[in-house]
């Protein structure tokens, strides 16, 4: 329920749980009063002082405004006028001068959440939306901040519009999309950093004075850190605790800070990166900023992340998918790498059609003339004298094994060695006059010139309309550099960055307007681009090209914090593991990957006969819990990260009869005993069996579930609890 109440001059926003409210200040300023459990009053001008004479005095001395701007707790900050601490618009006018100050225009309050122009957002029934207009006079710029709340939900949504009613051009250099002031008070930071295959690791960090910043440059959300920022309580634990958390619907460079000022306030704010970024607002335009996804818990980090996955579960993945059983695939990457054929492929099919598998899925190297990492980008033309056959015929003799088929593409890049590039080299990213960076072999395609995007378009919506194609893994192996386009004329370089994933966003649109029963999963060298505004796309993203059962554990410790495991795409693969060389059991390779979408991605004709008898039930016993999986709430019981020696995680059904515990022991002990573990989200008073055991679910909560000493590394135990009636 949003109001607004006139004689305070106060906007509350409610959820079940929170309550957001914000003040007009003398009529002038829009100040930020208070987030966090929820409040019933709306007189809460008191925070701020609002309706004290010293305050109104303060906002009409014009002998003190930068004191006063310095000072104020703003919704939307501006920068160049006094207040120093990080803004969140920056303006250069025509006269090439900086400097805005946002006042209080109006606000409208009504029902529904529109849809941000050309970007992914959450979208349902049941909101409600508050959308307050600033201007700065001077300029005569309109910004108009928006959120909106679901009925289910208690996140709160955010983004914001730029419109220029000038009839001068002038360059945003600044616009992010959220900005959130916290008082005085203690806090730590909570983000996820790391590096290509070691994804999503959780550091946790006290906030001093000055800027804790998250940030990524690469053109992608990328491997070294993430689109989230959560600033926590320092007593947070999973249970209790406060945690106010930032998580961006975008793809592409992002800016999140938090910072400490001289009256110990903290101001949090998330947005798309200001460096490498300027936007030309034509007279008359309107720039839309990405939208923020801001969630309060007041009971520690399970409830942050129960309402983050409820939310993409409900209001972000599409639902075409999101709670559909997804085939269980084999993916031929670390099978076979580049060195394949149809021959090879049907043999990896025939093996895994006879153990439940449901999809063969050819990854890179079917097309151009793509033996190695190095050549053939763009042309998306299929190898039938590498594969020995047409796709078609392949896709055909999979199906008739009883399998569905997928492929692998990216679209977004160009091989120097390509007979695109050798007809169009100035469709790729470049700097004049300076030879463009390779990495991976490869350079970006400049997505902002219409012919490029409508030619890859075209040319991969070919390949898909050639055969029976159920599944696309869509790629994207390296980060933009020299990110400069020799279509944009010279005022608008500084937009190629945000115009990449626009257009990303536009062709992904399109691709499931022209194939809507696709099963899309999205990748970027491993988990480069596991996003929110990614997951509006496709339901599931590659996690990790690190399919290590341990070092899966903490990455997918990481990206289950915010992300629903149905959208984690997790495979069981070969041992020693490709990239760390270690042996696990194939049980817990089994059990590790069920904390996802569930898959194999290894040489079904080349395991031990034993492993191969194992797959047919490690399938079921995904399948016996897909439903746990895929709409229950998630608990973070033990972590490997912290503990250095083993992790837990447990899923309850929203009805809470059921569960499911999955138990990894990663370093065994010498002289232990049976180790109690300590569920959660059950209900006290029923009793559930697990194994040959019941329980009553306060004592499994309170006192614990027995497990049995395990021996030896690396083992896994998944147990089920049923509730018994
Ligand atoms: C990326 C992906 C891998 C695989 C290769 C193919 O690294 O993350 O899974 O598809 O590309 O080149």
């Amino acid at each position: 329920m949003i109001q607004f109440d006139r004689e305070h001059q106060v906007f509350k926003i409610d959820t079940k749980n929170t309550s957001y409210v914000m003040g007009v200040v003398s009529g002038r300023y829009l100040a930020h009063i208070y987030y966090g459990k929820y409040i019933e009053s709306t007189d809460l001008g008191y925070v701020l002082d609002l309706d004290s004479s010293s305050l109104q005095d303060a906002v009409f001395n014009e002998g003190e405004k930068v004191t006063l701007l310095d000072r104020l707790p703003f919704e939307y900050s501006f920068a160049g006028t006094g207040d120093f601490r990080q803004s969140c618009l920056a303006v250069t006018s025509s006269a090439g001068q900086q400097g805005v100050e946002l006042v209080y225009d109006s606000y409208e309050i009504f029902k529904g959440k529109p849809g941000l122009d050309g970007l992914p957002a959450t979208f349902g029934d049941n909101a409600e939306t508050l959308e307050v207009t600033l201007r700065d006079e001077v300029l005569n710029i309109r910004v108009v901040l928006s959120y909106s709340v679901f009925a289910d939900s208690d996140a709160l949504m955010r983004s914001c519009r730029v419109f220029n009613d000038s009839t001068e051009d002038v360059y945003l250099d600044c616009a992010l999309s959220a900005c959130l002031e916290l008082g005085g008070g203690e806090y730590q930071t909570v983000a996820l950093h790391g590096s290509w295959a070691r994804e999503r690791h959780m550091e946790r960090l006290p906030v001093g004075f000055g800027t804790y910043l998250v940030e990524s440059r690469r053109g992608i959300s990328s491997h070294q850190s993430h689109p989230f920022l959560a600033l926590v309580s320092p007593d947070c634990t999973q249970e209790h605790g406060e945690a106010y958390a930032m998580n961006f619907v975008y793809s592409g460079n992002f800016f999140a800070s938090a910072r400490k000022d001289q009256f110990e306030g903290h101001r949090m704010v998330m947005g798309i990166h200001p460096d490498g970024f300027r936007w030309k607002l034509a007279a008359g335009d309107v720039f839309q900023a990405p939208e923020v996804v801001m969630v309060y818990s007041d009971a520690g980090l399970d409830r942050m992340t129960h309402i983050f996955h409820d939310l993409y579960r409900n209001h972000l993945i599409r639902q075409r998918w999101v709670y559909q059983k997804r085939p269980v695939l084999i993916n031929n990457w670390e099978a076979t790498y580049f060195d394949f054929d149809a021959r090879k492929l049907l043999s990896i099919a025939k093996e895994a059609a006879g153990h439940g598998i449901e999809m063969l899925v050819m990854d890179d190297g079917w097309f151009g003339r793509r033996d190695r990492d190095d050549s053939s980008l763009g042309d998306w033309t299929v190898n039938e004298e590498k594969l020995g056959c047409s796709l078609k015929s392949l896709v055909e003799q999979v199906n008739a094994l009883g399998l569905k088929f997928g492929i692998w593409l990216e679209p977004e890049m160009i091989s120097p060695d390509s007979s695109l590039y050798r007809e169009h080299p100035d469709w790729a990213l470049q700097i004049q006059g300076r030879e463009g960076g390779q990495a991976r072999n490869q350079y970006v395609l400049d997505f902002s010139r219409p012919e490029a995007l409508g030619y890859i378009c075209q040319s991969v919506f070919q390949v898909l309309k050639s055969a029976n194609i159920e599944y696309v893994k869509w790629d994207m192996n390296r980060p933009l550099t020299d990110a400069a386009s020799t279509y944009l004329p010279k005022e608008q370089q500084g937009e190629v960055f945000h115009r990449h994933v626009l257009a990303l966003y536009a062709f992904q649109e399109r691709l499931l307007e022209e194939f809507p029963d696709l099963l899309l999963e999205n990748c970027a060298s491993g988990g480069a681009r596991f996003d929110p505004g990614m997951l509006y796309y496709s339901p599931q993203i590659w996690c990790s090209d690190d399919t290590d059962a341990i070092e899966r554990l903490k990455i997918q410790e990481g990206t289950a914090l915010i992300y629903p495991l149905s959208a984690i795409g997790a495979h069981v693969s070969d041992c020693p593991n490709h990239i760390v060389g270690r042996n696990t059991p194939f049980a817990t390779r089994s059990a590790v990957a069920m904390a996802g979408t569930f898959g194999y991605e290894l040489d079904i004709t080349k395991i031990s006969e034993k492993e191969k008898g194992q797959i047919a039930s490690q399938v079921k016993t995904y399948q016996e819990n897909i439903d746990l999986i895929q709409q229950g709430d998630y608990y973070r019981i033990a972590s490997y990260q912290r503990n250095n020696l083993y992790d837990c995680y447990e899923i309850v059904s929203k009805d809470q009869t059921k569960a499911v515990v999955v138990f990894v022991q990663v370093l065994a002990e010498a002289n232990m005993h049976n180790r109690l573990i300590r569920l959660r989200g059950l209900k006290p008073e029923a009793v559930y069996q697990a194994g040959g055991n019941c329980y009553r679910g306060d004592a499994l909560m309170q006192a614990g579930l027995p497990l049995k000493r395990l021996r030896g590394d690396f083992q896994a135990e998944v147990i089920s609890l049923v509730e018994r009636k």
